[in-house]
């Protein structure tokens, strides 16, 4: 992957904030969109999930080749959510490479340091959806799946009940991950007093047609998205 002496790492791209703009346009070249309604997306990136993470290659300023201004280069960018009733699993989607940057490795540099980035925060499980690029995910040891439901904005008001019921971290001992319900500490309730499971929160949505247990393969699938098209739903445990 490349010729000159590069470094890779994945990083959460609210700790970049710098890049949000390179990021949208980024994504907006693939799927659209205005700018704006992009960066207000990527802004939403954080530690409690959705949280955006951005593939960057950096030079040393001896490496740093003539035609480069920026010691980083943005090579990839990829979202991950909470997944409703799934404590272990994550949700996968935007996952992009720079056009001129496809077919050069960059895409599977992403989603393995997007894994190893999961696992390391405790979850074993990844889901997606894809409309057209299912054989690269197979490539990628992703198998077809039912669908599961996401919790898209975890950071936008849900109460801290909800969040424990839904979403209970995998290992919060060993991850980093402290604002995963708000700091409001309360006495833990006696097994008796536990309230059932609320109706699912109003953010949380789902994509896809209810699933049928047949007639899925890499060519065709029951599944379709909220406008009608044919989706796939795939898995991976890492
Ligand atoms: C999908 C995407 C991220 C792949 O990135 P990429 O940098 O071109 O992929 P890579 O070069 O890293 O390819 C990784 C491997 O997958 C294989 N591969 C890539 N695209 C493939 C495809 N469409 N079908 C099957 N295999 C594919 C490659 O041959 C390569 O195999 P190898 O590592 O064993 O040699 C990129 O094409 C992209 O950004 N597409 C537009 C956005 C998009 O559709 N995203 C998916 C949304 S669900």
């Amino acid at each position: 992957m490349g010729s000159r002496s590069e470094e890779l790492s994945l990083v959460p791209l609210h700790q970049r904030p710098e890049l949000m703009e390179a990021c949208a346009q980024l994504l907006g070249e693939e799927w659209g969109k205005s700018q704006a309604s992009r960066l207000h997306s990527l802004q939403r990136s954080s530690d409690a999930f959705p949280i955006c993470l951005v593939l960057l290659r950096s030079w040393g300023p001896a490496e740093l080749p003539a035609a480069e201004k920026s010691p980083c280069q943005l090579l990839g960018h990829v979202r991950l959510s909470r997944v409703v009733g799934h404590p272990h699993s994550l949700f996968v989607e935007s996952v992009v490479v720079p056009r001129a940057l496809r077919g050069k490795g960059y895409g599977r540099k992403l989603m393995e340091a997007m894994e190893k980035y999961a696992r390391a925060q405790g979850f074993h499980r990844l889901h997606l959806t894809t409309h057209d690029k299912q054989h690269f995910y197979a490539h990628l040891g992703y198998t077809l799946a039912e669908p599961v439901q996401i919790m898209a904005f975890l950071s936008s008001g849900i109460s801290a009940k909800v969040l424990r019921i839904f979403s209970a971290h995998p290992s919060p001992a060993t991850s980093n991950l402290g604002a995963w319900v708000p700091a409001t500490t309360q006495p833990s309730l006696p097994p008796t007093m536990v309230p059932p499971p609320p109706p699912l929160p109003p953010l949380s949505w789902m994509r896809g047609a209810p699933a049928k247990s047949y007639g899925q393969n890499l060519l065709e699938t029951p599944h379709c998205d909220a406008k009608g098209l044919p989706i796939f739903w795939m898995k991976k445990d890492i």
